[in-house]
């Protein structure tokens, strides 16, 4: 069972569809690059996934459940949708740190507003503390940062910063890690340090959608390559079907941007 399946999203904002049917099906360990010019809709299709917007139509599952259905009238709890956006982590262009906290207390943050919800926690508020403490060490020391952990945002770089929301998004466990444009902030000499801990992660057979611009990564790292145009997949297929023998006349004029020194 695939552990994704994306049905026939629809978005519109006011009079403008950004979303016109997307469907696509993911499987575990897969890595999914998406591809497009701006304002094609891949931010959308990641904010959808996440529960940040929500479609006007279509499905999305994982594994056998139904997390959205557009056909269904009823309002979702906030705790619900908590709950849901839970099977997905998201990395942004921005990284979204929160500055007055350090590099370590940004990991920990959000599993230790979760743990506060678990009914063991105030007789063992103590290790559980330790614990999520321990983990986010743990992502820490795997991105690179083990003498990082106690600094601000303001006194690391863009790439540190990058790595940071990258360990934040893998503490909560998400079934499906989401990039939007992960190193499209960052100086030219810092990219390589972030693509290669999102390589490590695709070694390790960590499911993850990345949107982005760089090319021959997209092309590297990814089982699958979904090439969107103007709300639509244009073109979706492996890495060698999308780049070296493209089909639609979109995903040529676009690639030949990139051949040709950009
Ligand atoms: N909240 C919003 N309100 C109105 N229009 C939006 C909003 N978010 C995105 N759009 C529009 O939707 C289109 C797709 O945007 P986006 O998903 O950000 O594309 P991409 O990430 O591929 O550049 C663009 O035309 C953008 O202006
Ligand atoms: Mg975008």
């Amino acid at each position: 069972m695939s552990i994704l399946q994306v049905e026939n999203l629809q978005k519109s904002f006011g009079a403008t569809k950004v979303l016109d049917g997307i469907s696509f099906t993911m499987e575990q360990g897969e890595v999914l690059s998406m591809i497009g010019s701006s304002g094609s809709g891949k931010t959308t299709l990641l904010r959808c996934l996440n529960f940040l917007e929500r479609p006007d139509s279509g499905r999305i599952l994982m594994g056998d459940e139904v997390l959205f259905d557009a056909s269904d009238a009823r309002t979702l709890r906030e705790s619900e949708i908590r709950k849901k956006r839970l099977h997905f982590g998201l990395v942004f262009q921005n990284f979204n740190l929160f500055p007055q906290y350090t590099a370590l207390q940004n990991v920990m943050l959000a599993k230790e507003h979760l743990a506060k919800e678990r009914p063991d926690y105030k007789a063992n508020k103590h290790r559980i503390h330790q614990e999520i403490e321990e983990q986010a060490r743990d992502l820490l020391v795997q991105m690179g940062l083990k003498d990082r952990m106690q600094n601000h945002p303001h006194q690391l770089s863009g790439g540190q910063c990058q790595r940071v929301a990258i360990a934040r998004a893998l503490n909560l466990q998400p079934d499906i890690l989401c990039f939007d444009e992960p190193t499209s902030a960052l100086d030219p000499e810092l990219t390589g340090e972030v693509l290669r801990v999102i390589r490590e992660l695709a070694d390790k057979n960590t499911t993850m959608i990345i949107v982005t611009h760089e090319m021959s990564f997209a092309r590297d790292v990814a089982s699958k390559v979904i090439f969107m145009d103007d709300g639509r997949i244009c073109e979706m297929g492996t890495p060698q079907e999308v780049f070296e023998n493209p089909q639609q006349a979109r995903t040529k004029q676009f690639l030949s941007n990139y051949t040709s020194g950009r």
